[in-house]
């Protein structure tokens, strides 16, 4: 059920300690952000919702139930130590959200309803992003498709919606696993797009990691089963021992928007060699001297054992690098304004 979120009304008060010890969880705010498509209308003004108790009314035919209309973001809003609220290039998730959607054949949001979406979730729940060092506050933006349909053909009606949690500092494991027979995506499919359907391909190899004690897959390409793509929700880099920095080219992997920060830092603020090529996992393991992996979410986290073929391999001397936290230090610096940002990255909402 929904009911509007009246802003006029005192809010219910928030548990003593609720900013300590964050994790990454799916919790209840105070409002989240929904509007609707259809061919009559068009985007609809959107509104926002009470959060609490929030449930949204499907059909049992929706298209995304079965034929996988869904796709959506992940991004962060950051509390400075000057008290401003700040976006992280959030044009560019709305930007990643249209090319998700036009893959599948959805409506894609405008980007000025996105970022109105956006602003309004965070002004709402302003009171629940954390101090720097307890977390952020991330945000979901989700595309569904609703219509009824029973033949495959897509939507003609969709569900924009934005909701945001508060999340604690992302405690990445820095051991992968190749696993043998499993792709995550193949050329010319969808590995590009921020589709549901992706994340569901990765759950059981993810598991199967977990339960072999890596924190997550490391997927190779499909066609030769040789070159890195990427973990299940997060981008890789490998530093050469010539001092190259490089990363897996894009076509079936997410566009990462931490990959394309972490590219411009290195080749715009610290000067070094960044490319984008194929990058063989057995190039990586005789020749990479640091490894790490990168999103919203993980940020930038080392990676100092990849296991393939039966054996762990250490990545350099088997700590993380140098220049790995270099890198993630430089990131965080500018997403929370304490070092300069050129490139106009940082949006103030509050
Ligand atoms: C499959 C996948 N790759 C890469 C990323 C990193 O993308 P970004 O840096 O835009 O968060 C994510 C996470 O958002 C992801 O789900």
């Amino acid at each position: 059920m929904l009911r509007p979120f009246d802003p006029t009304l005192p809010l219910p008060p928030q548990a003593a300690g609720w900013d300590e010890n964050l994790r990454f969880a799916y919790t209840e705010v105070d409002a989240f952000w929904l509007t609707r498509w259809t061919p009559e209308t068009g985007w609809e003004p959107g509104r926002l919702y009470e959060h609490r108790g929030a449930t949204l009314e499907l059909s049992p035919g929706a298209n995304v139930l079965y034929y996988g209309q869904g796709v959506f973001e992940g991004m962060k809003a950051r509390r400075t130590r000057a008290g401003k609220i700040v976006l992280f290039r959030p044009r560019d998730n709305a930007r990643r959200l249209r090319a998700s959607a036009a893959r599948l054949a959805m409506e894609p949001p405008p980007v000025d309803l996105f970022m109105e979406a956006v602003t309004a979730v965070v002004r709402a729940n302003a009171r629940w992003v954390p101090a720097p060092e307890k977390g952020s506050f991330y945000l979901r933006p989700v595309l569904i498709g609703t219509e009824p349909v029973l033949g495959v053909r897509p939507s003609q009606e969709y569900l924009f919606y934005v909701f945001g949690c508060p999340v604690g500092p992302y405690m990445g494991g820095d051991r992968l696993i190749v696993l043998s027979g499993v792709h995550r995506s193949a050329p010319y499919g969808t590995g590009a797009a921020k589709a549901a359907g992706n994340y569901a391909a990765c759950l059981r190899p993810q598991k199967i990691a977990r339960e072999l004690g890596y924190v997550d897959a490391l997927y190779l390409d499909a066609r030769e089963d040789r070159y890195i793509e990427e973990l299940t929700g997060a981008n890789f880099f490998a530093i050469l021992r010539d001092g190259t920095l490089v990363t897996p080219a894009l076509g079936s992997i997410l566009p990462g928007i931490t990959r394309d920060s972490i590219l411009t830092i290195a080749r715009e603020a610290f000067g070094w060699i960044a490319v984008e090529r194929k990058l063989s996992i057995d190039e990586v393991l005789s020749d990479a001297v640091e490894a790490f992996y990168v999103g919203t979410a993980a940020v930038l986290s080392p990676v100092t054992v990849i296991h393939y073929q039966g054996a762990d391999h250490p990545i350099g001397d088997g700590k993380p690098g140098p220049r790995a936290r270099m890198l993630r230090q430089a990131l965080d610096e500018i997403q929370l304004q304490e070092r300069p940002d050129p490139w106009g990255w940082v949006v103030e909402v509050a």
